[in-house]
């Protein structure tokens, strides 16, 4: 065997080696895509805009799959066809020079342009689609009388955690908003947390008051960035009752990762029955000397600067002492079932309440989600919920107060949002 022949030999035992590895990492990285119950997942549509997205998505994918696999197929193909051998004393044949052929031009011509005009035609009319909204007004009791509602929610990003508006006395537009720092007063605010009506199309309002953020719920709708100071319309809807997850997905500062939401869409009639619950101000501890009692104290002392709870604090609240000038509203705080931005647990799975992280979160909020509201320069102010310094005492006192305030979810709605 000559020292060539040789050479080439070990090239395509490396060349095998290498496309072997090359392979099995592909396909390694394709099975972590696929557990079959992400939460994120966006080919699981579950909302009629999740679906139009993926009938224009799909499709593209797997023509642009076609042409991939047929492009490199040809070039492998050629390539390990007309190869020369690396041997000096090669005298074969130089493989045969195509050129000015016209079938094979005008193909590879008419061919992209014909898939590109297909494409483009689809993604007009699915752009259009998601883009539209239709009037669905319902009728929704408020305090007892009949008013006609059509669904929208105005959705508020800040670091780091989502807030929900419902305006339902009124069919707000954003010329009625004004100001996103200074936004009216809403009927129901929530934070993490959009409850929705089943089957019914909801027009969203998307803002922000920081930087920029992006709200998406994979499986009822696409990605639409939250920019301060702007209102840009979008709307999802869900198919089923049922809870779906969502993430912020524009890079929004330290703790972007950890800003989620839950979409918890059910039946007209436990909406009218959220929404009569909701409309209530706090049931305040009648005993100063209980451990509630003593909680809102520690709140109206520690909390009540930025945090409001309506029939407790509304008459001094002014906004939160924030950079986003926001901090949740906690009115109805143990009706959800998730809290810091969705992230954490409200109740364990045997519907307890999950007090040691809550008690870790009010400790020191950086320690479990890190953020940017301690140690700050003159004049800053906190992104995010600082260290209060609270002691053991006050933080249990104050969660017996926080575990009083709303209407407890039921144990399918505590199981259904449990976040990992
Ligand atoms: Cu908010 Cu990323």
């Amino acid at each position: 065997m000559s020292e060539a022949m040789r050479t080439e030999e070990s090239r395509w035992a490396f060349a095998r080696r290498l496309w072997s590895t090359l392979t099995l990492a592909g396909f390694g990285l394709l099975l972590v895509g696929c557990a079959a119950d992400a939460e994120l997942d966006t080919f699981q549509d579950q909302g009629e805009t999740a679906r139009q997205i993926n009938d224009l998505a799909v499709p593209v994918f797997i023509v642009a799959g076609v042409v991939l696999v047929l492009v490199c197929g040809a070039l492998v193909w050629l390539a390990v066809k007309n190869r020369v051998p690396a041997n000096e004393d090669y005298q074969g044949e130089f493989p045969k020079q195509v050129s000015h052929n016209n079938t094979l031009e005008i193909g590879w011509t008419l061919g992209p342009f014909v898939i590109m005009v297909i494409v483009a035609v689809a993604s007009l009319v699915t752009h259009l689609a998601i883009n539209s909204t239709e009037a669905n007004a319902m009728e929704v009791q408020v305090d007892g009388q009949a008013q006609t509602w059509e669904p929208r929610v105005v959705v508020v990003g800040q670091q780091w955690w989502w807030e929900y508006r419902y305006y339902l006395s009124q069919d707000i537009t954003t010329d009625d908003l004004g100001d996103p720092w200074d936004l009216p007063p809403a009927d129901i605010v929530t934070s993490g947390q959009m409850v929705i009506p089943a089957g019914e199309e909801i027009e969203l309002i998307v803002t922000s008051r920081d930087v920029i953020h992006s709200h998406w719920i994979p499986a009822l709708n696409g990605k639409r960035d939250a920019v301060p100071g702007l209102y840009t319309p979008w709307k999802l809807s869900a198919d089923e009752p049922g809870v779906y997850f969502g993430q912020c997905t524009e890079f929004c500062g330290l703790s972007h990762s950890r800003m989620r939401m839950q979409a918890v869409a059910v039946t007209p009639a436990d909406f009218q029955t959220w929404i009569d619950s909701q409309m209530k101000p706090a049931n305040l501890p009648t005993n100063e000397d209980s451990a509630q009692g003593r909680g809102a104290e520690v709140f109206s002392t520690y909390c009540a600067s930025c945090h409001l709870v309506r029939g407790l604090n509304d008459a001094d609240y002014n906004g939160a002492e924030t950079y986003a000038g926001s901090a949740p509203d906690l009115t109805h705080f143990a009706s959800r079932t998730t809290f810091a931005g969705g992230i954490f647990n409200l109740y364990n799975s045997d519907y307890s309440l999950n007090d040691d992280q809550l008690a870790a979160w009010i400790r020191n909020p950086n320690e479990v989600k890190e953020n940017y509201a301690n140690d700050l320069a003159d004049g800053e102010l906190p992104r995010g919920m600082p260290d209060m310094g609270l002691s053991e005492r006050q933080i249990s006192d104050v969660i017996a107060f926080l575990a009083t305030l709303g209407q407890e979810p039921t144990r399918a709605q505590i199981l259904a949002t449990e976040v990992n």
